[in-house]
């Protein structure tokens, strides 16, 4: 267990939902008490505004993976601790690697800086993507407002609408040209003996010692 106080404080691991063969990945920051409670990212309020931005774009839960930077719910939904960040890291990571999405949505600044592994904020980023490489693959980020931050601000939620509009046509995008693989190190040979002195290589079959002296 890496995190023994989120371990502790949790009902339940909340992995991440959806198609595993999806093109488009979103990744938010922490589960909430609704998350918690059903073991599904992105079941509460935040979530049902998630899934109407999808519908909006023609898009369904099931067309799309939706995972966390953690995977358990904080004490009293506080931010995620840079440790405890560091400990989940690895599950993302391995989710995007298994997942090969296109295209990756941050959502707010946790996972916008993680995965860009910068802390430039979400209000400068919004809405412009790049390509990044995570892990050892070339992704579209498209960072976005998290949809709680726009259930409480309604410029953030015209602005978040504005953004994901525009999904589409980034989905329609050929896919980033991925990194060359990195070739094979030869392997180092075996480390061998000193060739032998001349003095000390028998001419001939030597096995009575008679060549070297030895009588
Ligand atoms: N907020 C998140 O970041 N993730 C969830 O799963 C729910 C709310």
């Amino acid at each position: 267990m890496r995190c023994a106080q989120l371990a502790s404080t949790r009902t339940q691991v909340v992995f991440g939902a959806g198609n595993a063969d999806a093109d488009l990945m979103f990744v938010g920051e922490a589960p909430g008490a609704k998350e918690d409670e059903r073991g599904v990212p992105f079941v509460g309020a935040a979530g049902k505004l998630l899934d109407e931005l999808l519908a909006g774009v023609g898009l369904a839960r099931e067309d799309v993976f939706i995972a966390n930077v953690l995977k358990c719910r904080p004490p009293a939904n506080r931010d995620p601790l840079p440790a405890e960040i560091d400990n989940c890291r690895d599950y993302l990571l391995e989710q995007v690697r298994l997942i090969e999405p296109r295209v990756i949505c941050t959502l707010g600044n946790f996972s916008t800086k993680l995965l860009r592994g910068d802390p430039t904020g979400i209000s400068r980023l919004h809405g412009q993507a790049e390509i990044v490489t995570i892990g050892s693959r070339a992704v579209r980020l498209y960072p976005l407002y998290h949809p709680a931050a726009a259930l409480y601000t309604r410029a953030l939620l015209d602005t978040l609408r504005g953004d994901v509009a525009r999904l589409p046509a980034l989905l329609a995008l050929a896919p980033p040209a991925q990194p060359e693989p990195i070739a094979a190190v030869p392997a180092a040979p075996e480390p061998s003996d000193p060739p032998a002195p001349s003095w000390a290589v028998p001419a001939d079959d030597d096995s009575d010692g008679s060549q070297l002296g030895l009588f």
